[in-house]
């Protein structure tokens, strides 16, 4: 028996990115691979990456520079560029770092094992295709092996809406949903394998328009659906956007116990000069009435977001703006960025603003998202709620998991309760975790 071939990812980037690492791997496991968590134990690494903005790029660089000594060490050795920057720059990383034998974009990569196999006879392998063909046709049944708790499946890919700052659309393509009995067979295939958790992914995941039978499906009957399956305990979605609300997801909100208290929904500025000029398509009165609806369906709901701070055009004013509108808002997480002009966008050919005064509101914001979040922990203590315990902790004797609000939860017990759910009463919160105790019974 030949040992099978040795697979390292590095997965950089958004929750698509992890999801599509692990169906890489499944596919290369048709050529013969086994993953391995030691670049140095490789004979394969890939590199899933992220160009959301520059940093993210430019750490595929800087990584790859880091291979050098492994590929020196071990010239058998092939490094293949995944993801959103193998989509955007393609042929050009092949030219900018040698080292590279396979590039592959994210609609391509079922073909992956044609790839490897031109890679390992010498040659450079590189496809940025939009097939025809679906890759998730493409990819078979995954496999039986079993698996922790929780687990992200792609609904929907790829991103009609071209906001002025954003690579995505380029990178993912035009939307694009799965066919409901797909999605659903693929859920009941998780759960058989001992997921308890699945968050359901897409670019705009409540664009999902997806063949059922009975006609289309939008991401409310999905989730009611997937929600009827037996061992399936939670369900969440991610990223959603604001135009995309549909009043039958709200609706679920309130009336489908499965689909866990916790949203994610960016609005970027809370200005609407900006919003415009972000070709964003509402404004933030329309984004706080919706906030509106949905507390209105499930009122101990928590929000999070995405905020981007000096794009270009944004006075004080409109800065102001956002930080009434986080202050309206109330998040309980919430993520914000300073405007990166990415190539290829409309937004990077407009004048930028002057770096100090993007760190300066991005330091302000931050400050007020966190007191808001430490707020929102704070919230939570002497309520019990549900805990799906992933890992230990730390410290001995401790384990943690995410509540129904996707708080981190430090509790003492035994190991016995990995990969299950507890009530758990919180008592204490610290900046980024929650801690709590068995409730009785
Ligand atoms: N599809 C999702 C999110 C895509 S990217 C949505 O529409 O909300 C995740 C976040 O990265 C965005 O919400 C935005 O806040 C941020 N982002 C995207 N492009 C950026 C850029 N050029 N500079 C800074 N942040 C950016
Ligand atoms: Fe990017 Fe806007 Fe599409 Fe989100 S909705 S992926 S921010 S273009
Ligand atoms: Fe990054 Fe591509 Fe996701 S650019 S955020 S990996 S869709």
């Amino acid at each position: 028996m030949t040992t099978p071939r040795k697979l390292f990812i590095k997965t950089y980037g958004c929750q698509m990115n992890v999801y599509d690492s692990e169906r890489m791997a499944e596919a290369l496991g048709a050529s013969g691979y086994v993953t391995t968590d030691t670049p140095e134990a490789a004979d394969m690494i890939v590199l899933n990456t992220c160009h959301i903005r520059e940093k993210a790029a430019e750490k595929v660089y800087s990584e790859l520079g880091r291979l050098k000594a492994l590929k020196a060490a071990n010239p058998d050795l092939k490094i293949g560029v995944a993801g959103c920057v193998a989509q955007a720059e393609g042929a050009e990383i092949l030219r900018r770092q040698p080292l590279v034998d396979l590039v592959v974009g994210p609609q391509s990569y079922h073909r992956l094992p044609e790839l490897e196999a031109r890679a390992r006879s010498g040659a450079k392998a590189l496809d940025t295709d939009f097939p025809e063909e679906d890759k998730f046709d493409r990819l078979g049944g995954r496999p039986k092996a079993a698996r922790g708790p929780t687990a992200f499946l792609t609904v929907q890919e790829g991103c009609d809406k071209f906001c002025a700052f954003c690579v995505v659309p380029y990178t993912r393509g035009a939307e694009a949903s799965r066919p409901a009995a797909r999605i659903l067979d693929e859920a009941r295939d998780l759960v058989d394998r001992g997921v308890l958790e699945i968050t359901l992914l897409g670019q705009n995941v409540n664009a999902y328009h997806g063949e059922g039978p009975d006609g289309t499906w939008g991401l409310a009957r999905l989730i009611r659906e997937l929600a009827r399956i037996k061992g399936l305990e939670r369900l969440r979605y991610t990223t959603s956007h604001p135009n995309d609300m549909e009043d039958d997801l709200i609706a679920a909100h309130g009336d489908c116990p499965e689909l866990m208290p916790y949203l994610h929904l960016p609005v970027q500025s809370g200005s609407d000069r900006i919003l415009k000029a972000m070709n964003r398509k509402h404004t933030a009165e329309d984004y706080l009435a919706l906030i509106g609806r949905i507390r209105a369906a499930r009122p101990d709901i928590l929000i999070s977001g995405d905020f981007i701070v000096g794009f270009p055009g944004e006075t004080d004013a409109d800065f102001e703006a956002t930080m009434a509108l986080v202050r309206e808002v109330r998040y309980g997480q919430c993520y914000s960025f300073k405007y990166s002009p990415r190539p290829g966008t409309p937004a990077a050919e407009r004048d930028q603003l002057p770096e100090d005064v993007k760190s300066d509101r991005l330091a302000r914001l931050q400050a007020l998202l966190n007191a808001q979040q430490e707020e929102a922990q704070r919230a939570m203590v002497g309520r019990t709620v549900g805990v799906l315990f992933e890992k230990p902790g730390r410290m001995p004797g401790q384990i943690v998991g995410k509540s129904d609000h996707l708080q981190a939860v430090h509790v003492e017990a035994g190991a016995d309760w990995l990969g299950r759910i507890a009530r758990v009463e919180i008592t204490a919160t610290s900046p980024n975790s929650l801690a709590g105790r068995l409730a009785a019974g």
